[in-house]
């Protein structure tokens, strides 16, 4: 138990790693959290920074999700947690990851929106249901513009996948499904103010050109 503890407060604090914040301090030395959007994230990097900065804030935070999901396996391999505990255990380390990063340690709790990370966490738990959301998210940005949108729909469609028997894992259907639920609305909850915006009609649009 005490090796399962461990490993959660791994979780936390790789997922709490403010990439956006620290790029922006260590390479430009501005605090991103007071430009453009104010989010510490890489939707925010690419937009304050540019694509280069932006694109290492994309794939670091991508990376801490699938990481510290990851650390599920060696807690098999250790033998400390039988193996039909795995999606469990995946789920509940990358949820703290993605907690992490929206409240990190390092940076007085004010952090990101958990996007990225998210995407890392189910990279590594349902990389199929993953590459689906992932090409959701690509399509609402491509065709209206807004990052936000895009997270939030592709939160959105992960639960309904989970429903589809092409998707439908053999194991934990049902706690994926909740689990997606619950993230769904946490992702409503850090995207608040977006929607606001949305609503007003007054939301940033991504600078894509072809
Ligand atoms: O990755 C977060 C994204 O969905 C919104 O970011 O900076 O536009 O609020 P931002």
């Amino acid at each position: 138990l005490l090796l399962i503890g461990i490993f959660a407060l791994a979780a936390y604090l790789i997922g709490a790693i403010p990439t956006a914040l620290w790029v922006g301090k260590a390479y430009f030395g501005i605090d991103i959290r007071e430009h453009g959007s104010g989010n510490s994230g890489a939707t925010n990097t690419f937009r304050v920074l540019g694509k280069k900065p932006g694109s290492i804030v994309m794939l670091v935070d991508i990376f801490k999700g699938w990481v510290a999901t990851s650390l599920a396996a060696f807690l098999i391999i250790l033998h400390a947690i039988p193996v039909e505990y795995l999606v469990p255990v995946q789920l509940a380390f990358g949820f703290i990851a993605v907690l992490g990063h929206v409240f990190p340690v390092y940076a007085g709790f004010r952090g990101g929106k958990g996007v990225a990370t998210l995407l890392g966490m189910v990279l590594a738990i349902h990389p199929e249901a993953a590459l689906v959301c992932l090409g959701i998210f690509v399509i609402v940005l491509l065709t209206t513009k807004y990052v936000s949108l895009g997270s939030m729909l592709a939160a959105m469609v992960f639960p309904l996948l989970m429903l589809l028997p092409w998707f439908r894992p053999e194991h934990s259907a049902k706690l994926l499904t909740g689990f997606g639920i619950v993230v769904f609305i946490l992702i409503v909850v850090t995207h608040r103010k977006n929607i606001r915006r949305l609503m007003q009609g007054n939301e940033s649009k991504a600078n894509i050109r072809f």
